[in-house]
């Protein structure tokens, strides 16, 4: 039987794995828990229950820091347990395909391969691919044949813009914003307008809750603290100022998506209006950045049906289907 294989998309936010085995993917926040400096305590999803409400002794950060790797030895240490908890015991040697950013130094672009072969996960091969040609295979879009796709993924702390053309990247642009920079601006809106301090878990409900209340005609309600009494209060914030407040973001994905499109060759510019943009990412989903997007580019959007999962869901086609495997490239020059 061919080795198992795994696909992993090492989001800021979350961590993506595809287990070749039981062709299944596993969403985890990617976050651990120290206590008292060195003894591991939570990861993934139960270190993020315990974000923000934790005592001083145990520490909880995201290892990853604006789509690159922070804190190696952290990122080693969840990548190990993650795939010993996929692999149940049965750690035989297993190949990686691992999803990497393109506009970021080449000794960024490497950590990826040595986070793979540092963490004590057997790996017998292991393969890089570009993030946005994943998100592109991710989106049932035929990228080896195509020209002139543009991908936007909208991360946690990062988006990614980028231009495609025959499996490659022509053009592509890593931008500082995305979910995480969402919930600041809600942060500091009720902060300012209601004079009340909201923890980033509440902001992040009141994000992914507009939709619906702005169909029900409904405010979000939210629990803080009262900056003047410094008591525990619930208030009711109205949509429109969360939505006003987002609306610097949208304008900054849109100003860098133009900017893209004024550097592209004109021929791929033409295949790029016919297809439209593809939207992709946790963070697309927010309410209006599509519209903002159709608006300030006059392009149609193409929305990813599971955002969040696009990329590695790239990465299982790569793994599962020949054809595709030219997309996936080795890193030269490795140590062993
Ligand atoms: N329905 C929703 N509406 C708005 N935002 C959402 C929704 N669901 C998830 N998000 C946001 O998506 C973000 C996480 O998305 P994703 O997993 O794609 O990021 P990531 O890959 O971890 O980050 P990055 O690509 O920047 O490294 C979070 O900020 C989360 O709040
Ligand atoms: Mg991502």
């Amino acid at each position: 039987m061919a080795a198992n294989a795994f696909g992993i998309d090492l989001g800021t936010n979350n961590i993506k794995i595809y287990t070749r085995s039981d062709d299944h993917i596993l969403v985890e926040k990617n976050m651990i828990a120290i206590e008292n400096k060195n003894t591991l305590f939570a990861y993934g999803d139960s270190a993020f229950e315990m974000y923000e409400k934790a005592p001083g002794n145990i520490h909880i950060s995201y290892p990853l820091s604006n789509g690159v790797i922070a804190d190696i030895k952290n990122m080693e240490t969840l990548v190990r347990y993650f795939v010993n908890d996929l692999q149940r015991g049965n750690s035989k040697p297993a190949d990686f395909y691992i999803a990497v950013p393109t506009d970021v130094t080449e000794v960024e672009k490497r950590a990826f391969y040595d986070l793979i072969r540092d963490a004590g996960v057997k790996a017998k091969k292991i393969m890089v691919v570009e993030k946005a040609v994943a998100d592109g295979l991710g989106l049932d879009i035929d990228v080896k044949n195509s020209q002139g796709v543009l991908v936007v993924n909208v991360g946690y702390e990062t988006t990614e813009i980028s231009i495609l053309s025959l499996g490659g990247i022509v053009l592509s642009r890593l931008i500082k914003t995305g979910g995480l920079k969402f919930d600041e601006a809600i942060r500091a809106a009720v902060r300012k307008e209601f004079s009340l301090i909201i923890g980033g878990k509440t902001a992040e409900t009141v994000k992914t809750s507009i939709n619906d209340l702005e169909r029900e005609g409904k405010g979000a309600v939210v629990y803080g603290r009262d900056i003047v009494t410094g008591l525990p209060v619930e208030r009711e914030i109205p949509t429109k100022l969360v939505v006003e407040c987002l609306e610097e973001h949208f304008h900054a994905i849109v100003d860098n998506v133009k900017v893209i499109l004024e550097r592209t060759p004109p021929e791929l510019a033409a295949d790029i209006y016919r297809h439209g943009i593809y939207l992709t990412g946790g963070a697309s989903q927010i309410s209006h950045l599509a519209e903002r997007l159709e608006v300030g580019t006059g392009l149609k959007i193409n929305l990813a049906e599971d955002p969040m999962v696009s990329v590695v869901t790239g990465l299982a086609k790569i793994i599962k289907d020949d054809n595709y495997k030219s997309v996936a490239y080795a890193i030269e020059g490795m140590s062993k």
